[in-house]
């Protein structure tokens, strides 16, 4: 059986290790998997550092499109994919998550008829005016197996719909919904020890367990607007002046910073963006953590950390609910509050992701429905 991962972005590389981890230990002789690369991401510490250190097979593919408007960017990964999957066979395609990268891939496969297995699916921010909910609601219409990683994911495709419609796909097969837990789950239990054993960067950081609060920004609703960029960093500045505040740039809020002049950055202790073991040691460590990202406020979660969330909505709700996340948005005054909240709670972190074996029940869905 020969499937074919097409990740580009930065999470979807890490979570297609686990994925990659469980075929080689439990179908490396039944699976093929080849790996392409869309290129979306390409500075070394955005990309290559992550096969490196979580010993991922080279992609054998890399379509290098690099960055570009939405639509330019999408179109081009979208030939270089049809491309491909017309030229070789392929028994399915698996996609991750939500960029333009998951969507181009579920276009180009389920246009040539190849089965498409969404992991991640069934997130909704019910925020259309974000490209990554577009992208999603798409990708899942599109897949042929939507892998939920929450039972709210699930929920959310039943009120789409996804049960009652008489979907059919090429061979008369069936569309078929999946609660397989969360694959970055899978990954931070694997990896925890791992990287708090091997991981010099609190040391080489001098930073201290619970001194210090770990951010990132990279939302492009954060970034490209002024308005929001300011309050989310005046926050940010302001937490400064009573604790640490370490930040892993992403290249595109680094771009954006440099072209407005925003006082007090000097307070905020600015690092490249970190590998994967590095960050979940900053993370494993922090007193909070600060993000507008979706995967880091999950990390958070699992390592039992509060997290403020920098945006007025999250795709993972249940991080609200349980009361380890609060939505600050980018209000500098909101965000500021919820810090100080956190800073003296008692959260309950019940295991809402699954068992840590969400990449092996997946590879065998998807085995025994091509079978
Ligand atoms: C993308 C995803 C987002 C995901 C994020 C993970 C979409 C629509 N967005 O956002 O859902 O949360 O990845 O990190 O797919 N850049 C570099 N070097 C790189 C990559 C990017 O300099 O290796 C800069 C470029 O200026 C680029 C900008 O970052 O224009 C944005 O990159 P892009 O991949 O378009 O979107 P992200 O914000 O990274
Ligand atoms: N991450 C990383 N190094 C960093 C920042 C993030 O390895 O400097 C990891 C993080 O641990 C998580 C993933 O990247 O596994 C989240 O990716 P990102 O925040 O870029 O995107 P999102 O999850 O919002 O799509």
């Amino acid at each position: 059986m020969k499937l074919l991962t097409v990740i580009g972005a930065r999470p979807q590389i890490i979570k297609a290790a686990a994925i990659s981890r469980a075929i080689k230990a439990y179908f490396s002789e039944t699976i093929s998997d080849i790996i392409l690369h869309t290129g979306q991401h390409y500075d070394e510490n955005m990309s290559q550092q992550f096969f490196s250190e979580l010993q991922i097979p080279q992609p054998l593919i890399n379509l290098g499109i690099g960055s570009g408007p939405q639509g330019e960017q999408t179109a081009k990964m979208l030939t270089g994919i049809e491309q491909v999957l017309t030229k070789q066979h392929f028994d399915g395609v698996i996609i991750y998550g939500d960029t333009n990268s998951t969507l181009a891939g579920a276009l180009a496969a389920s246009k040539i008829q190849t089965p498409v297995f969404h992991i991640e699916a069934g997130l909704r921010s019910y925020n259309m005016t974000m490209p990554e909910e577009q992208n999603r609601i798409i990708s899942d219409q599109l897949s042929n197996i939507c892998f939920a990683p929450t039972q709210t994911a699930v929920d959310n495709l039943r009120r789409e719909g996804f049960f009652d419609s008489p979907t059919r796909f090429h061979h008369n097969r069936e569309r078929r919904i999946i609660l397989s837990g969360d694959v970055m789950y899978d990954n931070t239990l694997f990896y925890a020890q791992l990287a708090s054993k091997q991981s010099r960067l609190l040391l080489d950081l001098q930073l201290k367990k619970d001194q210090y609060i770990l951010a990132t920004v990279h939302r492009n609703y954060n970034t490209d607007n002024l308005q929001r960029l300011t309050s989310i960093f005046q926050a940010l500045t302001a937490i400064a002046n009573e604790t640490t505040v370490v930040i892993p740039l992403h290249p595109r809020t680094k771009k954006l910073l440099a072209t407005v002049d925003l006082p007090h950055l000097d307070r905020l202790f600015f690092i490249p963006p970190v590998s994967y073991l590095e960050m979940l040691v900053l993370e494993q460590n922090a007193q909070v953590v600060m993000t507008d990202s979706g995967g880091v406020q999950k990390e958070a979660f699992f390592f039992e950390r509060p997290c403020v969330i920098m945006r007025p909505e999250t795709e993972w709700t249940e991080i609200i609910d349980h009361g380890a996340g609060i939505l600050a948005d980018a209000d500098t005054d909101h965000i500021v509050e919820a810090y100080q909240q956190f800073s003296h709670c008692t959260i309950h972190f019940p295991p809402l992701f699954g068992d840590g074996h969400a990449a092996e029940k997946i590879v065998n869905e998807i085995r025994s429905y091509l079978s």
